[in-house]
């Protein structure tokens, strides 16, 4: 892994230091209803506050196309910073501009703004040079933090970095850290999990994985299709039954690269899908007709119980079943455990990211136990996929 700029390679007291960062948390009713980025970022904002850099923090928030849509300002994610850093938090109502740079200039070292939505513009999506040196003239260094947005090559997170003296923050040298020790440089056995809905949605993410991990654990919906592809009666399940051929190439490109492939044994089945709906364990040959699959057995989480325990790595993307709804959670809750309990015991380095799964291992109540856990949604499947991301990209190729 070519090497990027951080924190440590730059003098920032006194310099106004550029900061993207991902704040497009979950919002309801103009309240930030999870802090989680917020709190993951807070390292970065700290020590450049600490060293007396005047802080312009600029991230985007949801899909305004380009409009200012009055119920995607920034104002109460600036405010929830506030609370969290305990510090006041300036805020000026443009990205650009003269509303930007008067805020921006009356900072004092170790003082903090925040600019309104990145995405007000849509130059920002576009990648905009004009746009991107408008941002450039609020700054003298720009630090990325943004690694959840490092699959856009969008103004902020890549045209800008081209502008200014750039560097990762201690979250995205984290992050990367982390999924470096998980996929490019792991101890062996190395396992994936990957599980969720469809296939057509990770196609990418398991053919990249059934050639470069030891064992893939396929779980969720997704696996239906993959015992459908052998021949399996899945029943009513959800299945892509148009998949079958594809699921079958992949199960071949992993034979070929001595990849073992690990499905469910049995299943959580039932006749239709809503809380505690009458359901029974069935063994992966004996599903009827008129059932559906709705989560993994305990058969199958015994299973990967042992198969992770011949691991020393596991890389983890999506539920193992309908982990919204009881009881179809006990798949997902036991293999997160699982791998929870070997990781405290130091037998596995576990690394977890992507849109549901967070809920999902926090659901299980594992969340503090895995290694790492990315703040990243679809930034860590294009990672997974083996894509570069165009946020990462730039650092490196700056440096
Ligand atoms: C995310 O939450 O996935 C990132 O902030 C990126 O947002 P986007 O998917 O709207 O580009
Ligand atoms: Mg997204």
């Amino acid at each position: 892994m070519s090497q990027f700029k951080t924190l440590s390679d730059y003098d920032v007291a006194g310099k106004r230091v550029i900061l993207r960062a991902d704040l497009n948390v979950p919002m309801k009713d103009g309240v930030v209803t999870d802090s989680s980025r917020i709190d993951r970022t807070l390292p970065t904002i700290t020590e450049l506050l600490e060293k007396g850099a005047r802080v312009v923090l600029i991230t985007h928030w949801g899909r305004p196309n380009g409009e200012r849509v009055a119920e995607m300002t920034l104002k109460p994610v600036a405010q929830a910073l506030a609370a969290q850093l305990d510090k006041d938090v300036k805020f000026a109502d443009d990205c650009i501009g003269d509303a930007a740079i008067s805020v921006v200039n009356a900072l004092a070292d170790g003082e903090i703004c925040v600019l309104e939505n990145l995405r007000y513009y849509k130059e920002e999506t576009d990648n905009d040079v004009e746009f991107a040196k408008k941002l450039a003239l609020l700054g003298d260094i720009y630090v990325n933090d943004a690694f959840s947005c490092a699959h856009r090559a969008h103004a902020s997170t890549e045209g800008l970095a081209r502008l200014l003296p750039a560097a990762a923050g201690r979250l995205m040298q984290a992050e990367l850290e982390a999924l470096s020790n998980a996929l490019e440089a792991p101890k062996r056995p190395l396992a994936a999990l990957i599980g969720g809905a469809k296939v057509s949605s990770k196609l990418d993410v398991l053919e990249n994985l059934s050639k470069k991990v030891d064992m893939l654990i396929i779980g969720g919906g997704m696996a239906n299709t993959f015992l459908h592809a052998q021949g399996i009666n899945v029943g009513k399940s959800l299945c892509e039954h148009d998949l079958a051929e594809t699921a079958l190439k992949i199960l071949k490109t992993a034979e070929e690269a001595g990849c073992k492939i690990v499905l469910p044994v049995d299943g959580v089945v039932a006749k239709e899908f809503g809380a505690n709906v009458e359901n029974r364990t069935a063994a992966i040959a004996d599903i009827a007709d008129d059932e559906m699959m709705l989560d993994v057995g305990a058969a199958s989480v015994a299973d990967v119980k042992k198969h992770l325990a011949e691991c020393k790595t596991i890389v983890w993307n999506g539920p193992m079943g309908a982990f919204e709804i009881a009881p179809f959670d006990a798949g997902t809750n036991g293999a997160a455990q699982a791998a929870a309990e070997l990781t405290k015991t130091g037998s596995l380095v576990s690394v977890a990211g992507g849109g549901d799964t967070v809920a999902a291992l926090d659901h299980a109540g594992v969340k503090e136990d895995f290694t790492y856990i990315s703040t990243a949604g679809g930034a860590f499947l294009e990672w997974l996929e083996g894509k570069e991301l165009p946020g990462v990209e730039v650092l490196r190729a700056v440096s």
